[in-house]
């Protein structure tokens, strides 16, 4: 039986700041921005979105009545949660009024937790072919104003559909994994921001990307000319490039080419986000499927996912007839082009106003906001979610 990704939805805020602008801001050249890190925008969150409403904007996109009521778990990759306890997922449930008896749960393991969630996705429809599985990805990355990190920020969530006879992609057998104690990226409970030795996990990362190549590789009998593309989770559009050309010389050049040219297709829509952190490798998944001309049913793309501390996978998926259509990418294309420039100033107001870790009641900015889920604020201790009528 084939199983794979049925349906893709993607949201980010509506408001970015401008990377050149911002490097000005910082005293740095513009082009340590646009080419050395490799972003022209920066998704920036407001405070009446977080981790659960940026999810439920995502899977809105891709839940109808046909397929409400198949999907019997949901699984929600997030290293932003709001909850030491209770689960991302159920929140997400209520907000998208999906069946009761339902299994929903939250995931965790920094920009891996995703993909953990696909593969598990797809171990369940494999034992229930009926089902379908509802995964995301959803986070707000956030170094600090003035961090090193900073023109490494960004927003928003992935959701997909797994299910048996996907329109989109199939995922092939097997993965290959890798995965050691390290402290190259993590956030303490304390903290709200990232704690990272940025060069220290942008050297693990490449390394991470070698060793699960290489091992699914010497698992499949794979050659690198098999694929038609590989696929990054891109924490700066940047790192996929670099992963991308320590690998090229084990290729011919007309591949080595070809590899390049769908990377900068992969990497137009991180450009204009930023980190998503979980969601980041679907991201540049969709931009390949939305940008690219080259792609047609029966090819292989290449998917390596990291995740800080760290995991990573390599695995590989076929492309299905008549994705083309079942991907919706003239909605992320408007999604994108309708947001709003904010000036420094409005940027560095709307990142220190996020809702404070307290027991205090508050009230976010949802005035502004015209997104159909989001955050109104907290009180007596509870998240008060929601669901504007469209
Ligand atoms: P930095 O130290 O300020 O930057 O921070 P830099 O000095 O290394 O410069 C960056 C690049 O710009 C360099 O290129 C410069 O040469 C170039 P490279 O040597 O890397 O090829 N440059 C210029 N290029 C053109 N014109 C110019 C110019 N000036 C300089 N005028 C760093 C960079 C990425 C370290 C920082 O932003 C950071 O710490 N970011 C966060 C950490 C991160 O994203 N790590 C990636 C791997 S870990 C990961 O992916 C997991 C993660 O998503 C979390 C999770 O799993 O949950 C982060």
């Amino acid at each position: 039986m084939k199983v794979g990704i049925d349906r893709i939805g993607f949201y980010t805020s509506k408001w970015y700041v401008d990377m050149a602008k911002l490097a000005k801001a910082r005293n740095e050249e513009p082009g340590k921005y646009l080419i050395g890190i490799g972003q022209s925008k920066q998704s920036v969150i407001p405070n009446s979105q977080d981790a659960v409403t940026m999810a439920a904007n995502a899977a809105d996109q891709i839940i109808d009545d046909r397929n409400r009521d198949q999907i019997d778990l949901v699984l929600f990759g997030t290293e932003s949660g709001v909850d030491n306890s209770k689960s991302a997922a159920i929140y997400l449930q209520h907000l998208l009024q999906l069946r009761s008896n339902i299994q929903s749960v939250e995931l965790k393991q920094a920009c891996y937790a995703m993909t953990a969630g696909i593969q598990l996705a797809k171990d369940h429809v494999l034992a229930h072919p009926e089902s379908k599985v509802l995964v995301i990805g959803s986070d707000i990355a956030r170094y600090g104003l003035h961090s090193a990190g900073e023109p490494t920020q960004g927003g928003g969530a992935m959701a997909m559909i797994i299910s048996a006879n996907p329109k989109i992609l199939t995922i092939e057998e097997p993965s290959a994994h890798y995965t050691a104690d390290i402290m190259d990226f993590w956030r303490p409970l304390y903290a709200t921001q990232a704690v990272v030795d940025g060069k220290y996990s942008s050297q693990e990362y490449i390394d991470f990307f070698d060793r699960t190549l290489t091992e699914y590789q010497a698992k499949t009998q794979t050659k690198l000319s098999d694929l038609q593309a590989i696929v990054f989770h891109l924490p700066y559009t940047k790192m996929g490039l670099k992963a991308l050309k320590s690998v090229l010389s084990k290729t011919d050049d007309r591949h080595a080419t070809q590899l390049l040219r769908e990377f900068e297709y992969s990497r137009i829509f991180s450009r204009e986000v930023g980190n998503l952190y979980t969601g980041s490798l679907y991201l540049s998944l969709l931009s390949l499927l939305v940008n690219s001309e080259n792609l047609k049913s029966g090819q292989k793309i290449g998917l390596f996912s990291y995740g800080s501390g760290a995991e990573g996978e390599f695995y590989v998926t076929t492309l299905q007839p008549g994705f083309e259509t079942a991907i919706g990418g003239d909605k992320v294309k408007h999604l994108l082009e309708d947001r709003e420039e904010l000036s420094i100033t409005e940027y560095e107001a709307m990142f220190n106003s996020q809702m404070p870790l307290s027991a205090d009641d508050f009230t976010t900015h949802t005035q502004i906001d015209s997104a159909k889920f989001y955050l109104a604020g907290q009180k007596d201790q509870q998240r008060q979610y929601q669901r504007r009528k469209v």
